[in-house]
């Protein structure tokens, strides 16, 4: 099949999934399709077809990298690539090129499928992670016994009245423009609690919780580790919606996140997973990034933390899935070696 129509289906297929910026920091689908002459007729050069199959062969991490290869100016070099000054890959000859079977479009799947044999890091947390759960530890929050948090909301007996009290919520301004809390949903025995960041637009039009594409996504990664959204309970730091899906500022965190630290003491599960570096920064008290973060189990007041990638981001980076798989089989496997409750 034709490179251009490889190429153009992936980008269709990310634009499906409502992606406009595909990480190529400005460029959006619409300036890469018109960039690699992917909405013209003439043949494709030799550079991008070179490109198609790096994108969808061996190499389908890095968009920049491909799109320098076809020759397009990206303004911000990628460590490590060769955006930054080395050599060249030599295209092959174009009749290599022409008798080259087209490679697979890339897939949206989860689990992902396999790939090249794993890097060192890879290796050495896929190895540490099959020894019973011997990820390394991580950062300890407070003690098992440790009061978590003074005032009503810590007297709140139920996930019921604490989503009463949501409802009824103004410790901060999001309650006003926002059309429903979203304090979170699922099994108020669950052995694994899922932890976003706040409630997108579909979320905030229905009051549940990652119901959107990111939310879909979710649930895909759920069902890789043989688990239900019915089985987990899932929430969010922050229980309404930030306007336009802006950052939640920190007053807003300090102002909801006692509603969450109640929930997490009230299910006490088995394992948290805290999905994005917002999530992850809030629970675990710390700035450092999502990817220090991953591949360690935390300690939550004595109970599991393991911090992966945002459903969001892997929607915009599926370079990012293989490592989010290996993230929830990491707490997949918490739950497997904790006690029977
Ligand atoms: N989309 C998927 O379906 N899976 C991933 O892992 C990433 C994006
Ligand atoms: N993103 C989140 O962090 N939470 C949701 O509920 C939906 C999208």
């Amino acid at each position: 099949m034709d490179a251009r129509v490889l190429l153009r289906r992936y980008l269709e297929q990310r634009r499906e999934l409502g992606e406009s910026e595909l990480v190529l920091d400005g460029l959006n689908v619409e300036d890469v399709m018109r960039l690699l002459g992917a909405t013209g007729s003439s043949a494709p050069s030799t550079e991008v077809r070179q490109s198609v199959r790096q994108l969808a062969g061996e190499q389908p991490d890095d968009w920049r990298t491909a799109l320098q290869d076809a020759g397009v100016v990206v303004d911000t070099p990628v460590p490590g690539s060769r955006a930054v000054p080395g050599p060249r890959p030599v295209p092959p000859p174009a009749e290599t090129a022409r008798t080259t079977p087209p490679a697979p479009i890339p897939r949206m799947a989860f689990p992902p499928e396999p790939t090249s044999p794993a890097t060192g890091a890879e290796a050495t947390n896929e190895m540490a992670a099959r020894k019973e759960i011997a990820a390394p530890r991580g950062i300890v929050i407070a003690s098992e016994e440790a009061e978590l948090i003074p005032g009503a909301i810590g007297k709140l007996e139920s996930l019921e009245e604490i989503a009463e009290k949501v409802k009824a919520c103004t410790r901060c301004s999001l309650h006003a423009t926002a059309i429903n809390p979203v304090p979170g949903e699922g099994n108020p025995n669950a052995d694994m609690v899922c932890v976003g960041e706040a409630p997108g637009a579909k979320e905030d039009e229905t009051g549940r919780p990652f119901i959107g594409q990111a939310g879909q996504l979710l649930t895909k990664i759920l069902a890789a580790i043989d688990l239900t959204r019915e089985q987990v309970f899932i929430c969010n730091v922050l229980k309404h919606r930030p306007p336009g899906n802006r950052n939640p500022l920190p007053e807003e965190v300090e102002a909801c996140s006692p509603y969450l630290i109640r929930q997490l003491e009230l299910i006490k599960p088995k394992v948290i997973v805290a999905f994005g570096t917002f999530a992850a920064q809030t629970l675990l008290n710390t700035k450092t990034p999502l990817g220090q973060l991953r591949g360690l189990v935390h300690q939550y007041h004595g109970i599991p933390l393991v911090v992966t990638y945002h459903p969001a981001a892997l929607l915009r980076n599926p370079a990012w899935k293989r490592p989010t798989w290996e993230d929830v089989k990491l707490a997949r496997r918490i739950l497997d070696s904790s006690p029977r409750s």
